[in-house]
């Protein structure tokens, strides 16, 4: 059922690209993992996105596990509709997305399950028509919820970056390293940032062990890198509480200094000024990637 739904959205994505001459931005599209939940990723991808904004990129910030309580919470904004509801067309694109700086917008999403269950091929098309609203995205962040369902597993195959979030507990560092193991069978490049952490060299520290364990039964030519890493830091857990972000909240916090340099790292992968066509930028690009077109 789902196999066939995608095959007809495939087809209609191809068709309505190939009419397609606008020239949009190259959107790069990271997405935020981890095996374990409550690990940061809702902290870090929303504090990521703020960071990169500021520094005058064109920001998308997709959840893609808005049933639990995630980014409306970390933006302390509330959400009505989702990309459900436009799939559905009880909804236009622009009815759902919510601004949150002038050059941040929050897309609220759906399980990658759900958007196949219910799109419709008029509806699909009208999407991705609307969907080119967001064709001047620099970098869109997928905050992909825990674990390695099968739809997590398109989001992971479709994004440019794929970033495992770990923090430095047993269990944490198992169920890191069994995502990577999975991740592994999709792609062959992962990175990770290392959150709660005491400091750079325990940071390293479990990231080499988890490498080394990687490098020994994970049988490819995986490239695993450290993005970064952020500290333990009570004003993260303080801005979390008033429902802000601590990298607007708190700019000189050692956490803000650690989201600055994985912002950084992150930017310098983005390339500036390739123009394609907006069907393959911001959110129609992202549709695209997840019915299987790269
Ligand atoms: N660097 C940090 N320092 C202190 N506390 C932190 C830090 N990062 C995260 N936390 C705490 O961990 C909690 C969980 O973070 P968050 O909601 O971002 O995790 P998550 O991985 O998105 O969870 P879920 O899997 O449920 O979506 C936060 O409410 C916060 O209190
Ligand atoms: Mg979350």
């Amino acid at each position: 059922m789902i196999g066939n739904q995608a095959q007809k959205l495939e087809e209609l994505v191809a068709s309505s690209t190939s009419n397609e001459v606008k020239k949009s931005k190259k959107t790069r599209f990271v997405a935020i993992t981890s095996g374990k939940g409550g690990v940061g990723k809702s902290t870090i991808s929303s504090n990521l996105a703020y960071t990169l904004s500021q520094k005058g990129l064109n920001v998308g910030i997709f959840d893609a596990d808005i049933g639990l309580a995630n980014l409306d919470v970390m933006f302390n904004v509330k959400i009505k509709k989702n990309i459900l509801h436009v799939l559905k067309g009880e909804a236009s694109v622009s009815d759902i997305l919510i601004p949150i700086t002038r050059n941040l917008i929050l897309i609220p999403g759906e399980s990658g399950d759900e958007i196949l269950k219910y799109a419709d091929m008029a509806l699909f098309e009208r999407f991705m028509q609307e969907a080119q609203v967001l064709d001047k995205l620099d970098v869109m962040i997928i905050d992909t919820g825990a674990g390695i369902g099968e739809h997590i597993q398109m989001f992971l195959n479709a994004a440019d970056d794929v970033i495992v979030v770990t923090v430095p507990d047993p269990a944490a560092i198992t169920d890191a390293y069994a995502t990577i193991k999975t991740i592994a069978t999709l792609r062959d490049d992962v990175g990770m940032i290392m959150n709660q952490v005491k400091s750079e060299k325990e940071a390293v520290a479990v990231f080499e062990k988890i490498k080394k364990v990687a490098d020994a039964n994970i049988n490819s030519n995986l490239d695993l890198e450290l993005i970064g890493k952020i500290n333990e830091d009570s004003k993260v857990s303080t801005a979390i509480k008033q429902r802000a972000l601590f990298a607007k909240e708190f700019p000189s916090a050692q956490s803000s200094r650690d989201i600055e340099a994985i912002a950084l790292k992150v930017a310098s992968k983005l390339e500036r000024n390739v123009l394609v066509t907006s069907n393959d930028s911001g959110l129609s690009g992202l549709f695209k990637r997840l019915m299987g077109h790269f």
